[in-house]
């Protein structure tokens, strides 16, 4: 068959990035390796930045969005024990996020793609990109034992950190950029209320907290842990107590326990490939870059990519304009590496690493008392937080 644009991966980057193109009756096929019980279930981000939420509404996917997500003007920061605010609100003309889960988001999104016509192939094995720099890229894939080849103008490899699509840029071209931080991020999900109506970020000897939620009945608990944590040393009365150290006896005295439903470590990564375009592949979300979740940014990064890539390809395709999609790596990168920068920052201030010594951990607790005092230096934390602008096309 032919397309216009083959995307790979049928995560929020992919599915955004089809829904978009299909909206300018651009020719658009999603091709997924999973199913979609499968994305739909795996428990990742929580937090959207104003863009992330701007564009579900201009795609016309935010009517549960609206209804269910939950708005927040602020968050904490918690240092041993003692909390105060930051009010984004205030500190940024007014900008918000709201609290809604991925998996609400690709449910929306794929409930949506269904009532529209947005083409989606599940269970896409072996998917291969071949001919990037010609005019005439293919994408094959084998599907219930039998091979389809897809023939486009554009391929989108949105296939996140794993996916095939980085790997198609020559080693020659791509530069790639690593930092692991040797730790991770232990966390749960539990019906039960959150501790507060507000996400908590809490730096505490012991160890990273973060309290967090998806709804007014459902929490959502992170500890920081070894990358290797086995799950099974980690029964929920560990996990409980070991929250409430880190939270401090003022927040641990309205946390609710109850039993978690959900139990997973993930590792700490920044990682950044560049550039984000070869011939004829453009990349998109997870598969150019990987932040540290300290800051919520990875799934807004993948968002802010589409809605740039969308928007380039439009007029590829609309006008036969080249400049946008010429840009475009350019222009995401700029953006990317500041969110980098900012979850890279706000992880090294907040968790406890093998050379965090006496000295490091003064530091640590000055800058925040510096930060609670300073009005500067929170507008900066608030600014990035709610989203950076997305930089001129
Ligand atoms: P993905 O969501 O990874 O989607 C890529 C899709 O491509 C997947 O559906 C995959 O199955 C598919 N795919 C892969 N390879 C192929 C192939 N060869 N052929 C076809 N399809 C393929 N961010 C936060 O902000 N907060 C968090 O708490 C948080 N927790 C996370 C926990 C984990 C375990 C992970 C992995 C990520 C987490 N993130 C978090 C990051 C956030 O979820 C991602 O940044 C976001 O999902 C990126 O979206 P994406 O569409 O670029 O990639
Ligand atoms: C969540 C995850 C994050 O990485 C973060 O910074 C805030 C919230 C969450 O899963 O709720």
């Amino acid at each position: 068959t032919r397309r216009q644009v083959a995307v790979i991966g049928a995560g929020p980057a992919g599915m955004l990035l089809g829904h978009m193109l299909r909206q300018h009756g651009i020719d658009v096929v999603v091709l997924e390796r999973r199913d979609r019980a499968y994305v739909e279930g795996r428990v990742r981000a929580g937090v959207l930045e104003q863009g992330t939420a701007a564009l579900m509404a201009r795609l016309g996917l935010d009517g549960r969005l609206k209804r269910e997500g939950l708005v927040h003007s602020g968050t904490k920061l918690s240092v041993d024990g003692d909390t105060f605010r930051i009010d984004f609100a205030e500190l940024t003309a007014g900008a918000t996020v709201t609290v809604y889960g991925q998996q609400e988001v690709m449910k929306d999104l794929f409930d949506a793609a269904e009532a529209r016509g947005l083409d989606m192939v599940f269970d896409a094995e072996d998917l291969r990109i071949e001919d990037i720099d010609t005019d005439t890229p293919c994408v094959r894939y084998r599907r219930a034992g039998a091979d389809h080849a897809v023939e486009c103008d554009v391929v989108a490899g949105c296939d996140g950190f794993h996916g095939v699509s980085r790997a198609a840029i020559p080693a020659g071209v791509l530069k790639t950029y690593e930092r692991v931080y040797g730790f991770g991020w232990l966390g749960i999900l539990a019906d039960v209320p959150p501790a507060d109506h507000e996400l908590i970020y809490c730096s505490h000897e012991r160890g990273f907290a973060l309290a967090s939620m998806r709804s007014e009945t459902r929490s959502r608990y992170y500890l920081q842990c070894a990358v290797d944590e086995r799950i099974e040393d980690w029964p929920d009365e560990r996990f409980w107590d070991e929250l409430c150290l880190r939270l401090g006896p003022e927040v641990a005295a309205r946390v609710t326990r109850g039993p978690s439903f959900e139990k997973t470590v993930a590792p700490l990564r920044s990682f950044v490939g560049e550039p984000m375009r070869h011939g004829r592949l453009f990349l998109a979300g997870d598969a150019a870059h990987i932040v540290p979740p300290t800051g919520a940014k990875g799934m807004n990064l993948a968002v802010s990519d589409v809605t740039m890539l969308g928007e380039a390809l439009v007029a590829f395709f609309a006008e036969g304009s080249t400049a946008g999609i010429d840009g475009y790596s350019a222009r995401a990168l700029a953006r990317v590496w500041k969110a980098e920068r900012f979850s890279w920052w706000f992880t090294g201030l907040m968790h406890r690493f093998p050379d965090t010594d006496p000295f490091a951990r003064k530091m640590q607790v000055a800058e925040l008392a510096y930060i609670r005092g300073s009005r500067a230096a929170q507008t900066t934390l608030a600014e990035n937080y709610v989203g950076l602008p997305m930089g001129p096309a």
